[in-house]
């Protein structure tokens, strides 16, 4: 069957679909993003998921081109026209297509795409029990990357360094040597058992996993604490893990050339992603 994808108003082959040359998200990355995990043919935590999503386009001035109960509809069409049992659905709103211009265009209509793709839990679940390795990295982003904007250089470049030194995954570093986040994940350290993650603030990204996981474990009564931390606490850190909505909750055994606990995946990591696919909303 042909992968089908959501454009402007239109289902069509995915393989053809297209926007236009002049899209702004094309020109400027004057846009933005959500990407939802799909488990079982539902929706991981979609509404807090669009609560973003409504949020980064009121920051970014663009009008959603489309009502809020049309996105479940058309993102639920598309989970069964692809036939997606695990997978992800992207989205991405932007500001339209215009004549090259920076000011705002009048008149524009913002463009919508949303497209799906299947996963493995199967692949995911043997990634885990490995665990990933992480390269530290600096932190080039501008300064609200708290909006999930098209405007993601920066972090492919780190993802590919990352890469490049034989990691999963890029741990971005501010000026003061605190670790931000990960290129497309939150990050977290446990010592002692206490749980510690980045507070949310203009420097991260508010992740919906992150959030998912923390309502989860204030149930479980996890010792958590929000603040940051550096390279020194990694150093002392039993446990590490990243969170996000294509890998969950997922164990970090090497920080560049820190072992985490013994390189190998600890006691909690099992423990957190438990509690976080017990917590999750599927719709
Ligand atoms: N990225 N921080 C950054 C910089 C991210 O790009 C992401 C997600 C997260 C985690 O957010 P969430 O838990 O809501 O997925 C944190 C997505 C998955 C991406 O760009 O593909």
């Amino acid at each position: 069957m042909t992968r089908i994808a959501y454009v402007n108003g239109k289902y069509c082959d995915h393989d053809l679909a297209h926007v236009h040359i002049e899209d702004r998200g094309y020109q400027f990355a004057d846009g933005v993003y959500e990407v939802f995990a799909v488990l079982n043919k539902k929706i991981v935590d979609y509404d807090d998921h669009l609560k973003r999503l409504y949020r980064s386009l009121n920051e970014i001035k663009v009008k959603s081109p489309i009502c809020k109960d049309a996105f479940l509809f058309i993102i639920r069409n598309l989970i069964r026209k692809n036939n997606v049992t695990n997978g992800l659905i992207y989205l991405q709103v932007t500001r339209g297509v215009a004549e090259r211009d920076f000011k705002f265009p009048k008149n524009t209509k913002p463009s919508l795409i949303i497209t799906s793709k299947k996963t493995s839990m199967d692949d995911y679940f043997s990634k885990f029990k490995k665990g990933i390795k992480v390269k530290i990295t600096d932190d080039l982003r501008w300064k609200r990357v708290d909006i999930k904007t098209l405007n993601l250089l920066p972090p492919v470049l780190a993802k590919q360094k990352a890469i490049e030194n034989g990691c999963d995954e890029a741990w971005m570093l501010d000026s003061e040597g605190f670790i931000t986040e990960g290129s497309s994940s939150n990050a977290w350290i446990l010592i002692k058992n206490k749980l510690i993650t980045t507070p949310a603030s203009n420097s991260i990204l508010k992740g919906i996993t992150r959030l998912s996981l923390i309502k989860a474990l204030k149930k479980k009564k996890i010792n958590l604490v929000e603040k940051k931390f550096n390279i020194n606490d990694i150093k002392n850190a039993d446990e590490a893990f990243i969170t996000s909505a294509t890998q969950f909750v997922m164990p970090v055994v090497k920080v560049d050339n820190i072992k985490i606990g013994k390189g190998k995946i600890g006691n909690y990591a099992n423990i957190f992603k438990d509690a976080y696919m017990e917590a999750i909303q599927l719709k």
